[in-house]
Formats: structure tokens, C-alpha cells, sequence
């Protein structure tokens, strides 16, 4: 039996035991066989910062920090050690974590191609998930993902930290308590500075990397320059462009303030724009898209990869529209409008706090690993389950798939299906490379 089982199985075991487990958190933090024992995959930017956070928390233990590119392994192991006080082991390949009994859950920060199917893997070996968003590079991904969590009973949670941040937490009160009336609508917005990447040259593979377990599931290609690492975000065969890498958390937030799951009609414009021509960048740096809801609501996103001026104001944020009037959130703050514009209260960092009853969250917000462990441990639910946030990355999906389509995407508002339209029914899923298919 390994940690958590037996830890579920003190909880099951009678009222006696659920008192136990649910009230004493000393139990959990004082005997190091009762953390939550991880593996952390792809360790070189968001990863370490995840490793971090999680070895820093007194319910975890990193035991391996994995990564098919052995430049970041050592300093991956510093920073955990530092957090925890104990070394975690390195792993070129997160198959010999998932062959681990002691490992009860596994978190994902590979690139996105890598994302739902190493989420499967890791369900179908018993453990639960931490995945980055967007947790699919596909919808059909998302749905395989959502069926495999089902199946194998494990939690997943999607790193859209939002979700686990008390300013956001408060706003959505706020807004569910009527402080703007019905909200309606609201435009997302994402603006970068973001530097052209060049023309990649096929070269031979770097000896620190492992370009076949780096590609996993997608199709093959020769090693080129500008991809690896950061790149292929804007390259389809492994990326989703900047809809998912970062509208995915405004229009998540956007998706909890309206209420809604899936769209009617979804329409978008954009491309490569800034630096035409001059490098080999395959997603959009210029885009927008709406979409539409049965309910008679509708969520815009503009990104802008390659472009600072921002009048909004922070480089990303949500406008939500009532019919009592309107909410500005900015990532760690929010002002509330009323009907005629006028400034009603501020709330969070960098304003006047008119809220006394605020608690802010400030940065990125470490509180969404703290609540996939202590879910872990039965003393909470998750806050963003994978079934939520896939609804999210299906719209973000969804507003790629009409631009890469080049058509008006209408969809069935029970599960976001496309109606009628072979060109973006054609996106909805991908190829894989032989042998690399997802199953469940
Ligand atoms: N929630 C957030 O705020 C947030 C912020 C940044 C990034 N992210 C997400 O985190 C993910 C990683 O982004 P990044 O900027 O760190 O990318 P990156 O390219 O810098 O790092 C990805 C790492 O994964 C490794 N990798 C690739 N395949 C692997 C495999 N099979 N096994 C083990 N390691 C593998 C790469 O070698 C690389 O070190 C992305 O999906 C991104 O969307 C989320």
C-alpha cells in the first residue's frame, strides 16, 4: 500500500478515521511517509517554479524532478533540495516515475503536445495529475483526458491558478452576489513584447537532449534551432499559439464570472502580423475571436504577442459587462464600475484596498498546488477539475480552430461539438506519430 492508499484507507476506514484524517493537519505535515510523495516533468521554466512551490509545501515531497534535457536537471535539484531539505532524484524518462509505487501524483510543464497524453499515462499507473495548461493540445485530447480520469478515479487538476486565488475567489462573489447584476459578456485581453524567432536551421540533435522522448506523441520532424526550448509554442505540431498559452486564464476567468460551458458560434481574425516575413513563427501574434452563448452572453480575447501598448491597462486582464455595471480585474486586483461608469471600489494589490475584507493572493499564487494536495489528502475538492478546465481550453481551442479554418465555427452548446463544418472538424483532433496514440 503506498501513501495515499493508505492514507484513503485510514479514511474509509470509519467516522473515527475520517475525523483523523480530515481534522488533524499536524498528522499530514509531521511524519514525512504521510506528504504527498510527486515527480515533477519538464523542469526548465514553469516546471521549476512548480517544483519549487510543491517541495515548499509542507504536505509534498518531490522525489524525481524529470526533464528529456539534462542541462536543467541539476539546478532543478538544487532548488528543490533548498525548499525541502532533501535532494530529489533526476529522470530523463517520467515512465520510470510512473513505475514508481512511492510516487502518489505526477506534475506536467512539458510543452502542450505532451500535455493530456503523459496526463493518461500517469492516470492509467494510478496517480494523480497536475497538468499545465492548456490541459490538451486538441479538443479530442481533452475529451480522452476527461474520459481517463473517469475511468481510473484519480484527481486531475489543470494549472489555471486563477481558480485558487482569493481576489479572483472574492470577485466572482461579488459579481454571484449581484454587484454588477447580470454579468453578460466580457472582453480578455493578452499584450507581449515578444522578440521574432528567426528562420530554424536543421541541425544535429544537442547530445544533453532526448529529441525522441521530447517529441512522444507528435509526428516526427528533423531537429531545427528555434524551437526547443520556449518555441514551439508557436509551432502547431507541439504549440496552440497564444490562445492557449494565454488566454486560456482570462478567458477561464472570464468563462466563471458569465457562468457558462459551451459555446453556440465562435468567430476569429488574426495571423502573423508584426514581423511578416521575418521568421518562421506558424501561430498568430494579432488575433481575436468571440463566441457566443446559448444564454445570451458572449466572451472577446485580443492577443497581442508583439505589441506592449496596451490601454487596458497590465499586459492581460477581463472586463466584465453587467447590466448594473462593469468589473476591470487585473490579475491580483479589480475595480467595480456602477451603470454610469462611476468608480465604486477597488480591491487588491495596487489600489486603495477599499475592501477591508480582502485577502490578496499576490503573484502567480502558490494556493493551486496547495489545493490539488490537501485534495489529495481528502480535505478539500479541487479547484479547477480537469472537466472545468477543459472547458475553457475548448473555447481558447476553438477560437484557433476557426482562424486556422478560415470559417464561422458553430457548435452544440451541451459539449462544444462543431456543427456541420469539415474544415474545423478536421482540427478537432491531430495525427500522432505511429505508436504514440493516446488510449485509454
Ligand atoms: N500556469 C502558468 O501560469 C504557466 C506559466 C508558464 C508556463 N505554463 C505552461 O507550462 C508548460 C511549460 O512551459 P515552459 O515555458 O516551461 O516551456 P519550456 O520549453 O521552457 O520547458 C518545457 C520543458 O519540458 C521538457 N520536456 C519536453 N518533453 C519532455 C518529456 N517527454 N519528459 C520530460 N521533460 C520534457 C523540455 O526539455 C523543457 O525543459 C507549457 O505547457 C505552458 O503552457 C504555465
Amino acid at each position: 500500500m503506498n501513501n495515499i492508499n493508505r492514507r484513503y484507507f485510514i479514511k474509509t476506514a470509519g467516522a473515527a478515521g475520517l475525523a483523523l484524517a480530515a481534522g488533524n493537519n499536524k498528522l499530514f505535515g509531521a511524519d514525512p511517509s504521510d506528504k504527498v510523495v510527486v515527480a515533477v516533468i519538464g523542469i526548465h521554466s514553469r516546471g521549476k517554479q512548480l517544483a519549487q512551490e510543491f517541495a515548499s509545501d509542507k504536505n509534498c515531497e518531490v522525489k524525481y524532478v524529470v526533464d528529456v534535457d539534462s542541462r536543467y536537471l541539476d539546478s532543478a535539484v538544487e532548488t528543490v533540495e533548498k525548499a525541502q531539505g532533501k535532494k530529489p532524484a533526476k529522470l530523463k524518462d517520467f515512465r520510470k516515475a510512473l513505475a514508481d509505487k512511492d510516487i502518489d501524483a505526477v506534475v506536467i510543464a512539458t510543452p502542450d503536445h505532451w500535455h493530456a497524453p503523459m496526463a493518461i499515462e500517469a492516470l492509467k499507473a494510478g496517480k494523480h495529475v497536475y497538468v499545465e495548461k492548456p490541459c490538451s493540445h486538441n479538443p479530442a485530447e481533452g475529451e480522452l483526458l476527461i474520459a481517463a480520469q473517469k475511468k481510473y478515479g484519480k484527481l486531475v487538476q489543470m494549472g489555471n491558478q486563477r481558480r485558487s486565488m482569493a481576489i479572483a475567489n472574492q470577485m466572482i462573489m461579488e459579481i454571484k452576489d449581484g454587484i454588477i447584476g447580470r454579468a453578460y459578456a466580457a472582453k480578455t485581453w493578452y499584450a507581449n513584447g515578444r522578440a521574432p524567432i528567426g528562420y530554424g536551421k536543421e541541425i544535429t540533435v544537442p547530445d544533453y537532449l532526448d529529441w525522441d522522448l521530447w517529441q512522444g506523441p507528435a509526428p516526427r520532424t528533423a531537429y531545427r534551432s528555434n524551437v526547443h526550448p520556449y518555441n514551439w509554442h508557436w509551432f502547431w505540431n507541439w504549440g496552440t499559439g497564444e490562445s492557449l498559452n494565454n488566454a486560456t486564464h482570462e478567458v477561464d476567468v472570464a468563462r466563471w464570472a458569465l457562468e457558462l460551458d459551451f459555446p453556440t458560434k465562435v468567430v476569429s481574425a488574426g495571423g502573423r502580423f508584426h514581423y511578416v516575413d521575418q521568421d518562421d513563427w506558424a501561430a498568430y501574434d494579432s488575433q481575436n475571436y468571440s463566441i457566443e452563448f446559448k444564454e445570451k452572453k458572449m466572451i472577446t480575447w485580443e492577443g497581442m504577442s508583439c505589441n506592449t501598448y496596451n490601454p487596458l491597462g497590465g499586459g492581460r486582464g477581463v472586463i466584465i459587462y453587467g447590466d448594473k455595471g462593469a468589473i476591470h480585474y487585473l490579475t491580483d486586483s479589480y475595480t467595480v464600475f456602477d451603470a454610469k461608469s462611476k468608480k465604486i471600489k477597488e480591491v487588491g494589490s495596487g489600489t486603495k484596498n477599499t475592501d477591508a475584507t480582502n485577502t490578496v493572493d499576490p503573484g502567480l499564487g502558490s494556493s493551486h498546488s496547495a489545493n490539488f494536495l490537501t485534495a489529495i489528502l481528502g480535505k478539500n475538492k479541487l479547484n479547477s477539475p480537469v472537466a472545468e478546465g477543459h472547458k475553457s481550453v475548448l473555447l481558447c481551442q476553438l477560437g484557433n480552430i476557426a482562424q486556422r479554418s478560415g470559417t464561422t465555427v458553430y457548435c452544440d452548446p451541451s459539449n462544444g461539438h462543431i456543427i456541420d463544418n469539415p474544415k474545423a472538424q478536421k482540427l478537432w483532433s491531430r495525427q500522432y506519430e505511429s505508436g504514440w496514440k493516446p488510449k485509454i
